[in-house]
This record gives C-alpha cells, structure tokens and sequence, in this order.
C-alpha cells in the first residue's frame, strides 16, 4: 500500500511524477522504520533524523510528524498486513521545471510505503553472516555526507553489489581515510577484549537509529562502549562483530571476507545484546 502526498493506493497504481526532483536528480530523503506489535518503532528519532537529513539539503518539510505519523498509520491500516510492516517514508524536493533551483519546486513530495516486513532466517541470528570489506569507499563528508539519509543511494548500491558478487551478505566500506566507517546498510560494531566499538559519527557515517538504541542498551547492562577510529586490522583482532539496522536489528558476523571472527560463531556480548534488544521490544 502506499500513500503520495496523503492519498492512498495500491504498488500498481501510486505514481510520482517524471519531473519530480527525487526521481531527476535523486533530491530526497527517507526513512526505513518497522512496527513492532503493529506500530512504527522509534517513531520519533525516526522523524528527527528525517527532519535534519531535510535541513542538511535545503528541503523545508512544513508537515507535521503527526500528520506523517497519521499518514504512515492509514497506510498500514490499508494494507491490511498478517503481521508486522515494513515502512518507507520518502520526501523528494517534489515536482518542477528540470533545473537545480530549489525555487522550481513549490511543495515536496511525501510518499509513505507499507509492505510486509521480511524476517531474516533464523540461522542468520544463530550461525552469523560473512561480510565483504568492499573497494567502493563510503561518500566523502564535504561530498553528500552520510550522516544525511538520502534517495542518493548510488555509492551504497555499487557497494552492494560488490559484496553481492563475492557472496557476503553486507558491504563494509572504508571512508576518505581508509577507516573502517560503516556497511552499505547497517552500522558495524566490533568486540575487542570486553569493549563495545564502534566508528563515531564523523567518521562519515549515517547516525543509525538502531546503533544509538543499542548502544544505550549496552550502556544501562555495564558493557564498557567506546566511538573508536576502526582499521583494517581492528577487524583481525577483534573477538566479535556484528552490524544494526531497523529492519535487520542485530546481525552476528562470523567472517569478514576470509577472516573469520571470533572462532566464527556470534559472541557472548553479541548475544547479550540481542537478548537486550528483544526484551526491549517485548516491553514497547
Ligand atoms: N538502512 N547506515 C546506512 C548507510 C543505512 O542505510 C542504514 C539503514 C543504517 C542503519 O540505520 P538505522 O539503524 O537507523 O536503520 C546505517 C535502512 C534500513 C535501509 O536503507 O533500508
């Protein structure tokens, strides 16, 4: 189901215009959020960061996060799922004359997705996935910075590709320095010696929803957390890794490419963490 701009319909039938800026020029923003026991989880950090990638690219969203969230509620109403949804919400510099002014678009365009949400196989939480560390360098800050959720999703998709091809189930990127900085859709956490690490923000990456959310949950269980500057060879001495996202939550990995991580089976602080998180969520 999906909704443009507050009207309902169904995949076949939603259209966005040609001369939309979003699709003429990738000028957008977006959102992945799930629900949990039917409802979009982390609404809010959700919106803020959909609001501060929107500022970042000069997009003024005058909607308001309650007439969103009542838009992203009467799409999954209407789609009327057996369980729990997948939700994309998408605000594009809207329609206008081809040409980079931002004045020849006078309202954006909101576009809310709901489909079924897919879980990962079980074995991908009990077993871990092996990761590719990918040739394709993670956008530069000064260029479109990460920290901005944008529908310019060329750099991580050459990224995926890559990882896809040599058979890894995410694409771990490199930024402008050759540190470690984040996957093509997920955030990267490593386990060195009882400590939780984690690239920081401006190491070029996106500030996931998913990655604050964990790192709280380490910080409230007493698991030492640190923002580190991670290198190549932080991944050879590392005891456990794993990479978050909303749709995917925690995921385990058990080798980077040919390294094999922690004897190869998802850690102990890998699977406390995960256990954190499913409480968490079994108490929203
Ligand atoms: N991806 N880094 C990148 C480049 C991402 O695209 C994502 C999310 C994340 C994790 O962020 P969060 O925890 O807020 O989901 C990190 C979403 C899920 C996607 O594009 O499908």
């Amino acid at each position: 189901m999906v909704n443009v701009d507050g009207r309902l319909s169904g995949e076949r039938e939603a259209v966005v215009s040609v001369f939309d800026h979003g699709f003429l020029f990738g000028e957008g923003v977006y959102e992945v959020m799930r629900t949990y026991h039917h409802r979009p989880f982390l609404f809010e950090p959700h919106m803020r960061r959909l609001r501060a990638s929107a500022e970042r690219i000069a997009l003024p969203i005058a909607t308001t996060d309650a007439e969103i969230g009542a838009r992203v509620a009467a799409t999954i109403e209407a789609a009327q799922l057996p369980g729990e949804a997948y939700i994309r919400l998408l605000v594009t510099r809207g329609v206008g004359e081809i040409g980079y002014d931002p004045s020849l678009c006078p309202a954006p365009t909101i576009v809310v997705i709901v489909k079924p949400h897919v879980e990962l196989p079980a074995a991908v939480y009990a077993d871990g996935v092996k990761i590719a560390l990918v040739s394709v360098v993670r956008n530069h800050p000064s260029s479109v910075n990460p920290i901005i959720k944008s529908n310019n999703l060329l750099n991580n998709a050459l990224a995926s590709q890559e990882a896809q091809r040599r058979g890894a189930a995410e694409a771990l990127m490199k930024n402008h320095r050759g540190e470690i900085c984040e996957c093509a859709m997920s955030n990267i956490f490593l386990v060195t010696k009882g400590v939780l690490r984690t690239p920081p923000v401006d190491a070029g990456i996106l500030a996931g929803v998913t990655r604050a959310f964990v790192m709280d949950l380490a910080g409230k269980a007493g698991i030492p957390t640190r923002e580190d500057v991670l290198r190549e060879e932080d991944l050879a001495s590392a005891d456990e890794a794993f990479f978050t996202s909303t749709t995917r939550e925690i995921v385990p990995v058990s080798r980077v490419d040919d390294l094999v991580i922690g004897g190869g089976k998802p850690g102990p602080i890998t699977t406390q963490l995960r256990g954190l998180f499913r409480a968490a969520i079994h108490a929203d």
